[in-house]
């Protein structure tokens, strides 16, 4: 993809979403329908590009956590560090607004490569985040359900996440489940 006669890199290869069983396979209900081609009016749904760094995608990020004050450099070498992962460990999607060349909504599911049940792949969907003018248009069930699809097209044999309590009957619409027995433990070394 070229903008501007400048051409973009991207994350990981778009063809992946694409090629995506969403049809058949997606979890939630759609009205009106939605996918990963057609967002909604006006919105593209991709992988991360380098110049999302001049469309809002860490402002974005805030509505989430402290993000800092990272420099377009500091930016880009961490693009660079993901985008070399071999095979690729890294996939974040974000929808544009086209008119306003906005990123209005991300989400990242991260590969994790295991020696277990034969150097198995594990995913985790990390920071989920729709801007709240934005929300309510199915997009944040449109990016859980797209990178719960690529999980298993990349070869995860499961994938999960953590959530607030509140959370939970989001995310039990993709089949995600609490797991009796099973406790997230956590240790921080920087105050939250
Ligand atoms: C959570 C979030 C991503 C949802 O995005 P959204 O685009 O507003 O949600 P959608 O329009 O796709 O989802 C709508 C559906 O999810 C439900 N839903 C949305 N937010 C919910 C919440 N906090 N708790 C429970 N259900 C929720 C809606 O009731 C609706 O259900 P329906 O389809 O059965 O009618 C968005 O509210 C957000 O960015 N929140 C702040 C950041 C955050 O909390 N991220 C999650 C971190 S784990």
């Amino acid at each position: 993809m070229s903008t501007n006669g400048v051409e973009e890199v991207f994350l990981f290869d778009p063809q992946l979403l694409e090629d995506l069983p969403f049809e058949d396979q997606k979890c939630a209900t759609y009205k009106p329908e939605i996918g990963p081609t057609r967002p909604g009016d006006g919105l593209t749904l991709r992988p991360l590009c380098v110049s999302d760094f001049d469309k809002g995608y860490l402002t974005l990020l805030t509505h989430l956590t402290k993000v800092g004050d990272i420099s377009r450099e500091q930016f880009e070498e961490r693009f660079q560090a993901m985008v070399r992962t071999q095979p690729n460990l890294y996939y974040t999607v974000v929808i544009e607004d086209d008119v306003t060349h906005q990123v209005v909504g991300s989400a990242t599911l991260v590969k994790e490569m295991h020696f277990i049940r034969q150097c198995a792949s594990r995913g985790r969907i990390e920071d989920v985040v729709v801007n709240s003018t934005y929300q309510g248009k199915q997009l944040g069930k449109l990016l859980v359900d797209v990178l719960t699809l690529l999980s298993k097209k990349v070869g995860c044999y499961k994938v999960s996440l953590e959530c607030l309590d509140n959370m939970v009957p989001f995310y039990s619409k993709f089949g995600y489940v609490k797991e009796e027995g099973q406790n997230y433990m956590c240790r921080r070394y920087v105050p939250k």
